[in-house]
């Protein structure tokens, strides 16, 4: 059985993506602060591994990728710029190299629409996000709904403030980039 490793996985995203994987018959293993508040959220019945760390902690980090196929990560870390830049850019970047020094064989990462040259120049959350980017998600504003797999996936997609895609969908999206015969894709947005 192949084992994810998720990070992020108490947030509104990646909750979904750690279900997902477990509904789909991956081993889950999810990086977290707080091993306690994480099984609040998440629930205790649903078998997941816990492995305490945090994004900037190497030896977390690389405890935790031991073993791993994938690795999923959605975070906010944080509101002011030097935490943003540390957790987000060199933390993100950190897991990266760390999971190419394990051999993995997938990571995904959600950013945000928003975070692209044309958009991001003032919007610090956006440019730091910008800056992790490798192969990556820009999911337009998130909802609740069922999953409809009604979605488009593309680069340089029309921007609208009205424009949203479920949580499930985003979910399954991410899921599919895990499967061997996925292409590549780079940067992408995804949108209804
Ligand atoms: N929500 C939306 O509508 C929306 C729309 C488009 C894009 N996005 C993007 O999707 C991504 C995830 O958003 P979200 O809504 O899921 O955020 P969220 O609900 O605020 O969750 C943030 C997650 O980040 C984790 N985290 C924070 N700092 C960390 C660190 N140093 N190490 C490890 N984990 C850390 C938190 O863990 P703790 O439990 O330990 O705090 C939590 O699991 C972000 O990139 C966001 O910009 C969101």
């Amino acid at each position: 059985m192949q084992t994810i490793l998720v990070v992020g996985a108490t947030g509104t995203v990646g909750a979904p993506v750690a279900q997902r994987l477990l509904a789909d018959g991956f081993a889950v293993r999810l990086l977290v602060r707080d091993i306690d508040r994480a099984r609040a959220i998440l629930g205790r019945e649903h078998g997941y591994q816990y492995a305490p760390g945090q994004l900037g902690d190497r030896c977390s980090l690389d405890r935790a990728l031991r073993g791993c196929f994938g690795v999923h990560v959605s975070v906010i870390g944080g509101s002011d710029p030097a935490t943003l830049e540390r957790v987000e850019l060199h933390g993100t970047a950190m897991l990266a190299d760390l999971a190419a020094e394990h051999g993995l064989h997938r990571l995904t990462y959600v950013s945000g629409f928003l975070a692209r040259e044309d958009l991001a120049a003032a919007h610090l959350e956006s440019r730091v996000k910008l800056a992790a980017e490798r192969a990556i998600a820009r999911p337009s504003r998130l909802t609740s709904r069922p999953a409809t797999g009604g979605y488009r996936v593309g680069t340089r997609l029309p921007y609208a403030a009205s424009a949203s895609i479920s949580r499930a969908d985003l979910a399954a999206f991410l899921l599919d980039q895990l499967d061997d015969h996925a292409a590549t894709r780079g940067i992408v947005e995804i949108t209804t």
